[in-house]
């Protein structure tokens, strides 16, 4: 099953992808994390892509395509993947489509994640994330352990406040298209209320899915 996740920054993607990996046992393919892993490594696509990710815009189509061709590409990802936040523009959703043609597979269903600004700003300002493993925490000071791997939470370059609203107008100007571009290639679109308990929004996620 390919499952691509949808949504403004901070809407949940990386929260409920973890909960779709553990439910449907398929891994999880998000750019974000490749990219910051890039970033740590000081890689040459990490430099280029620091770039673009402090200051919060989109890093170049070109990059992302690459990062998804070889994601998909892998026996990890035999059975399907969750695709979190790999897709940002119409060009990307076209390179993924071509991607998966090669592959003989097809996006099975779009989840867009839907939470008001003020929400999202809310939950940026308060999150940490493990340098490591990249699992993100609210109201943890950085500094301080992840309960899950034992690395250092610290805080997200992009999620100060100027950084916030570049990722905020990308997302309106360049993401939301994709999702008339996925409703008129005949993709099915479920829209969640991702505001409310983390529980609460997991249990969305399922009925739309129907498991
Ligand atoms: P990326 O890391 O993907 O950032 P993002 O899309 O801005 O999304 P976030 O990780 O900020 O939020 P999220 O929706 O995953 O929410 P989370 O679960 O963490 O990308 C970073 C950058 O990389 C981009 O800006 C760009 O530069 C580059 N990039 C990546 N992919 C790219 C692509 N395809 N094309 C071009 N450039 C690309 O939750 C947020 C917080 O809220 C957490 O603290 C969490 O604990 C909390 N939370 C979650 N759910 C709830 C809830 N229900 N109630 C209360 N709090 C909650």
């Amino acid at each position: 099953m390919i499952i691509v996740l949808l949504g403004p920054p901070g809407a949940g993607k990386g929260t409920q992808g973890d909960r779709l990996v553990e439910r449907l046992k398929i891994p999880k393919v998000a750019t974000g994390d490749v990219l910051r892993a890039a970033v740590r490594d000081g890689t040459g696509q990490g430099r280029l892509a620091k770039r673009y990710m402090d200051r919060g815009e989109l890093v170049p189509d070109r990059v992302i395509l690459g990062i998804m061709k070889d994601a998909l590409s892998r026996p990890e990802a035999a059975r399907g993947a969750i695709l979190d936040g790999v897709v940002r523009t119409v060009p990307q959703a076209e390179g993924l489509e071509r991607v998966l043609e090669e592959l003989g597979r097809k996006v099975d269903a779009v989840l867009l994640f839907d939470v008001d600004e003020d929400e999202l700003v809310r939950r940026l300002g308060q999150r940490t994330v493990c340098e490591g493993c990249q699992t993100p925490y609210t109201g943890r000071e950085p500094g301080t352990a992840c309960a899950k791997c034992g690395g250092t939470l610290v805080r997200r370059k992009d999620d100060e406040p100027e950084a916030i609203r570049t990722r905020m107008r990308a997302y309106r100007e360049q993401t939301a298209p994709v999702i008339d571009w996925y409703r008129h290639n005949g993709t099915s679109v479920h829209t969640i209320e991702a505001a409310g308990p983390v529980d609460t929004v997991t249990a969305r996620v399922l009925r739309a899915l129907g498991l």
